[in-house]
């Protein structure tokens, strides 16, 4: 019978505290998220510091709740896993504080694990993912095309230069009056509008690069809204919304398509809040279709930030015996950088 590994996992990264419990890897008996999405609108981003505090705030209590709808006592927690990093160090360090703590008077291993590979994983926790593959990473703070031959190996292919996919979102949305966060807003207005409506520019770069650039069409939209206003014109919301959104689109898949024929890969996955996206989704669903290629996607609560897929890497991790001294600081360098 499979031993069971139950992972209590905190994320603290950002303006999400959370805290889960996962039992080998895939299956999660609980998953708290304290949102602080509410707190930063007001702000129109997220306020750092406010972040910290928020987080000190909401973690003991959310731990409490994790173990009581996970059934199950500290006793029987295998490892305590913490992000540390890439994120917002003031809100890093709460989570890394608590969990070192909890490691050490529970005397249980401290795993610690890269945010983005705790993306990548959320769709471990929904499906049994195939190697060798090739996963997109479209966060807020990332745009990242990784090659994975095996569990824990990350080869960085492409980067974005500038712009994160998810900031592009939040940007535009920004300049559009939407508020924050963008991403789900210009997706859902996305919907109502023409995505043929505005020609809006698509960058490849060089010939093989998997590199990503976002800040030229970020650029390209703030003119046209400037330009429509300066000629007294009221531009459709929706359509500006549908024609970003689409070339936004277009370069994330053909990239991620050719990536993945170039590695000779037949296997995808998309991670990150963007991944939630529904016309990114939908484009990945029907090239991957055409093309013959297997693509995995997490739902779209496991797309943006939770503690589940932080406790999906973190029973691999465990398996290789990767834990950590309790003088882990919140730069540890971990596997993608
Ligand atoms: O992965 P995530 O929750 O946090 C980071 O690690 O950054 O991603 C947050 C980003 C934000 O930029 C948000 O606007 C974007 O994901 N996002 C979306 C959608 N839902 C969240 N972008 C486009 N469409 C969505 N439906
Ligand atoms: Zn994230």
């Amino acid at each position: 019978m499979l031993e069971s590994i139950k992972i209590l996992a905190i994320e603290t990264s950002c303006d999400e505290t959370a805290v889960a419990i996962v039992e080998n890897g895939e299956k999660i008996l609980s998953n708290k998220i304290l949102s602080q999405i509410e707190i930063h609108k007001a702000f129109g981003g997220v306020v750092p510091e406010v972040a910290s505090r928020h987080h000190l705030e909401g973690i003991l209590p959310l731990i409490d709740e994790a173990i009581n709808e996970a059934n199950c006592s500290l006793d029987e927690i295998s490892a305590i896993a913490v992000t540390n990093g890439p994120g917002l160090v003031g809100a890093l360090l709460v989570g890394l504080s608590v969990a070192k703590s909890l490691a050490y008077s529970l005397n249980k291993p401290l795993i610690p694990v890269n945010h983005l590979a705790g993306h990548i994983y959320a769709n471990f926790l929904e499906n049994p993912v195939k190697f060798p593959l090739v996963a997109l990473i479209v966060s807020g703070g990332h745009t990242d095309l990784i090659y994975m031959c095996k569990h824990l190996d990350f080869e960085i292919v492409g980067q974005t230069r500038d712009d994160a996919a998810g900031e592009a979102f939040d940007k535009i949305a920004r300049a559009l009056g939407l508020g924050y966060p963008g991403g789900p807003v210009v997706d859902k207005k996305a919907q109502e509008g023409n995505p043929k409506a505005i020609d809006f520019p698509r960058t490849y770069l060089e010939r093989d690069s998997y590199d990503f650039s976002f800040s030229g069409l970020k650029s390209a939209v703030l003119n046209y809204l400037h330009n429509a206003i300066q000629r007294g014109e009221t531009p459709k919301v929706e359509d500006v919304c549908a024609s970003f959104q689409e070339a936004v689109v277009e370069v994330l898949v053909n990239k991620t398509i050719d990536c993945a024929k170039s590695k000779g890969v037949d296997n995808i996955i998309i991670a990150g809040g963007v991944s939630a996206n529904s016309g990114l989704r939908r484009a990945f669903e029907k090239r991957c279709l055409k093309e013959g290629i297997n693509l995995y996607r997490p739902s779209p609560s496991l797309c943006t930030d939770n503690a589940a897929m932080i406790g999906a890497v973190a029973y691999y991790l465990h398996k290789n015996g990767s834990n950590s001294k309790l003088d882990l600081n919140a730069y540890a360098s971990m596997p993608i950088t």
